[in-house]
C-alpha cells in the first residue's frame, strides 16, 4: 500500500494503475476509520482493481461552531485499517494541497440540500460537494463509495454526478451497526458510557417506527410523535429533527405511500448523531396477495 500526501504523487500512482488497465475505486473519508469505512473499502476492493482511500478532514464542510478542531484524527490506526482492508493507496493531503488559495469556486446542489441536515448546517453540503468534486477530479475513479448512514450526502452526491455529467458511478453501501443497534460513526468516540446508552434510543425509535408502519400506520406526524417520545426518555437528548421524506426529493411527506426515508439528527450531550432507515408501506391487500403467491 502506498501513501500520497500530495496531488502530484497521488496522480502519478493512480495514472500508472489506470495505464495498466485497472478499474479505480475511491472511498472518500475524513479518517478516524471504523467498521463502516471498512465495509466501504471491502466493497471497493470487490468491485475495483485499485482502491484509493482519501483521508482529509475537510474544513469547508464544518460550520464555525462545529467540531473541526476536535474531529478525531488517528493516522496510525487509519493506515493499518486501510492496509488490512486491501486498499492500494491512501491519499492524505494537507489543507493547503486541497485549497491552495482563497477558495472562490464552489459546487452547489440546490433543493436536495435545503431539508434535513441542510436546515441546521448552512454551507455543509456546499463543502461536501466541492471537496468531492475535487477528489473526483484528482483521482478520476470509475466508482466512488459512500455510506447510507449519510443518506442525504449520498443522494446529493448522486445528483451532482448526474447533473454535471461526471464520468463515474456512485455506490451506496448499507449502514453498519453495532450489535446493539447504534450506527457506527466516528463521532461515537465523543460519547461517555452514559451517553452511549442513551444513543441507543435512536435505533429504538426506528424500530418503533418500523413496527407501527408494519401494523398499518402511515401518518407521518403520528410516527414522528412516537419516535420523539422514545428519544425524550433521555434528558441528555436534544432532537434537531426527525423527518420522514421522499427518497428522491427529500421533501417532507404527510402520509407514507411506498418507500420513505426516516431520518434524524439528535444531540446526545454535545455529540450530534445522525441516522436513518428506509421504510416501505405496503397496503394490506398487496401483502395478502404476496403471501398467497
Ligand atoms: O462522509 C464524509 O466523511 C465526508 O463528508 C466526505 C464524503 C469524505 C467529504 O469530506
Amino acid at each position: 500500500m502506498e501513501l500520497a500526501g500530495t496531488i502530484r504523487q497521488a496522480r502519478k500512482s493512480i495514472s500508472a494503475a489506470r495505464a495498466a488497465g485497472k478499474r479505480i475505486g475511491l472511498v472518500p473519508t475524513m479518517g478516524a476509520l471504523h467498521a463502516g469505512h471498512i465495509s466501504l473499502i471491502e466493497e471497493a476492493t470487490g468491485r475495483c482493481d485499485y482502491v484509493v482511500v482519501s483521508i482529509f478532514v475537510n474544513p469547508t464542510q464544518f460550520g464555525p461552531s462545529e467540531d473541526f478542531d476536535k474531529y478525531p484524527r488517528d493516522v496510525e490506526s487509519d493506515m493499518n485499517i486501510c492496509r488490512q482492508s486491501g486498499a492500494n493507496l491512501i491519499f492524505s493531503p494537507s489543507a493547503s494541497q486541497m485549497y491552495q488559495k482563497e477558495n472562490i469556486t464552489w459546487v452547489n446542489v440546490d433543493k436536495l440540500t435545503e431539508n434535513l441536515c441542510g436546515r441546521f448546517r448552512p454551507g455543509h453540503f456546499r463543502g461536501v460537494t466541492t471537496v468531492c468534486t475535487k477528489l473526483f477530479n484528482i483521482v478520476q475513479p470509475d466508482i466512488a463509495f459512500f455510506g447510507q448512514k449519510d443518506a442525504q450526502q449520498a443522494i446529493v452526491i448522486k445528483r451532482m454526478v448526474a447533473d454535471l455529467n461526471m464520468p463515474l458511478q456512485i455506490v451506496v453501501c448499507p449502514t453498519v451497526r453495532e450489535p446493539d443497534g447504534l450506527a457506527v460513526s466516528s463521532r461515537n468516540k465523543y460519547l461517555s458510557p452514559e451517553e452511549r446508552k442513551d444513543a441507543l434510543l435512536l435505533s429504538q425509535s426506528f424500530a418503533e417506527c418500523e413496527r407501527l408502519v408494519k401494523a398499518g400506520e402511515r401518518n407521518c406526524k403520528l410516527l414522528i410523535g412516537s419516535m420523539r417520545k422514545i428519544i425524550a426518555q433521555s434528558s441528555e437528548a436534544q432532537i434537531e429533527y426527525i423527518s420522514i421524506v421522499d427518497t428522491e426529493t427529500l421533501a417532507d411527506i404527510d402520509v407514507i405511500e411506498g418507500e420513505a426515508l426516516v431520518a434524524l439528527a439528535v444531540k446526545i450531550g454535545s455529540t450530534r448523531l445522525i441516522d436513518n432507515i428506509i421504510i416501505s408501506y405496503q397496503p394490506r391487500s398487496a401483502r395478502r396477495t404476496r403471501n398467497e403467491i
